[in-house]
């Protein structure tokens, strides 16, 4: 099918309807998980908007599984996506960022289930307080053990090559949900009037080339010498070309990442003498990010592997990442490889 501009305006679950037929092995089950997805992020959607509003703001004073402070609104959104993938009935189990195990769904229908989710309910938590762009990140693998019983640790531990659908929703300006099924990235804007996701953004490729570098400045000193030389770069124009890039970084992964999908740029959260790995987590931030900018013609790389490739240890992994256009993150590879002093 053609998923041309000419769907433009179609709200969210009409046009995964239509794009059923894309898959070979679509049953309507996928395209249910991914309506259900959109429903609980309006609902995220609507906590976010009104959060000074309520007693939603804040720490709850509990650390998560990576040593983070949760806040209410990332407990408020991990509940939700829990509640509408277990009502869904076609996922029987998630790996979410704020909790330590995998959540294996108990119910009839859900055992049934033919898919696992990972998600980051709430990307950018410390952005919260402070009204700055926040979002959600999430993957969807087929599960390798038998329907009907409860889903195992292997069902989760695939890598990024296995995902059969991945995608974000972006609480900022407008909200939005981004997704891919593996034919080209689609977007859609919220209309609050009428409450629905409706196609906005068809078809999204992102500039092969582009000005935008998004990188904690303050790690600097404690990158390798081959990322620090790149920064290097990117900071002072080239004095043959006069490249000039920019530097844009707002702690919210989402949002960085979609400013550099529609204007090309790299995002780049290296290893750390603190986080040896980096920060990101693989299952949930890196790999759904990893497959949608490789559908829309970038690239994303740990500095020696494509993320996609990596094969996963345990469900809140870290990696570094080198993720957005492809002249940038060849680039930043290069400078990894070839210059270390
Ligand atoms: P989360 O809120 O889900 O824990 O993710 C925060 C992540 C990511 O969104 C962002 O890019 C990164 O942390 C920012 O880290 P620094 O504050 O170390 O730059
Ligand atoms: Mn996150
Ligand atoms: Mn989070």
């Amino acid at each position: 099918m053609n998923m041309s501009k000419a769907y433009l305006g179609m709200p969210l679950n009409e046009f995964i309807i239509r794009c059923q037929a894309d898959f070979d092995y679509a049953t309507g089950e996928l395209s249910r998980l991914l309506s259900h997805i959109g429903i609980a992020a309006k609902i995220v959607n609507r906590e976010v908007n009104k959060a000074g509003l309520v007693d939603i703001l804040g720490d709850i004073g509990i650390i998560n599984t990576q040593g983070e402070h949760q806040q209410k609104l990332d407990v408020f959104a991990d509940s939700q996506f829990i509640q509408a993938l277990r009502a869904c009935g076609e996922v029987c189990g998630i790996a979410s960022e704020e909790n330590n195990e995998i959540i294996s769904f108990d119910n009839d229908l859900s055992r049934d289930g033919k898919y696992i989710v990972c998600i980051d309910p709430l990307d950018g938590s410390s952005n919260i307080d402070v009204n700055v762009s926040i979002g959600t990140i999430f993957s969807v693998y087929k599960r390798i053990s038998t329907r009907g019983q409860k889903p195992n640790i292997d069902d989760f531990l695939q890598p990024g090559t296995a995902q059969v659908a991945a995608g974000y929703i972006i609480y900022g300006s407008s909200t939005m949900m981004v997704y891919t099924t593996g034919s080209g990235v689609h977007g859609f804007t919220l209309d609050p009037s009428i409450g629905e996701f409706c196609l906005s953004h068809s078809k999204i490729k992102i500039p092969a080339d582009g000005s935008i570098y998004s990188v904690n400045d303050g790690n600097y000193h404690s990158f390798a010498k081959g990322v620090q030389h790149f920064i290097d770069y990117c900071r002072f124009p080239d004095p043959v070309s006069k490249i000039n890039l920019t530097a844009r970084y707002t702690g919210s992964l989402v949002a960085d990442f979609h400013r550099n999908m529609l204007r090309g740029g790299i995002f780049l959260y290296p290893a750390t003498d603190k986080n040896i790995n980096g920060k990101l987590r693989l299952m949930y931030e890196c790999n759904p990010l990893a497959w949608i900018v490789e559908e829309a013609g970038g690239l994303a790389n740990n500095g020696n592997i494509r993320i996609m490739e990596i094969k996963p240890t345990s469900i809140h992994q870290r990696t570094p990442l080198f993720i957005g256009s492809q002249s940038l993150v060849e680039k930043a590879i290069y400078f990894l490889h070839n210059k270390q002093s």
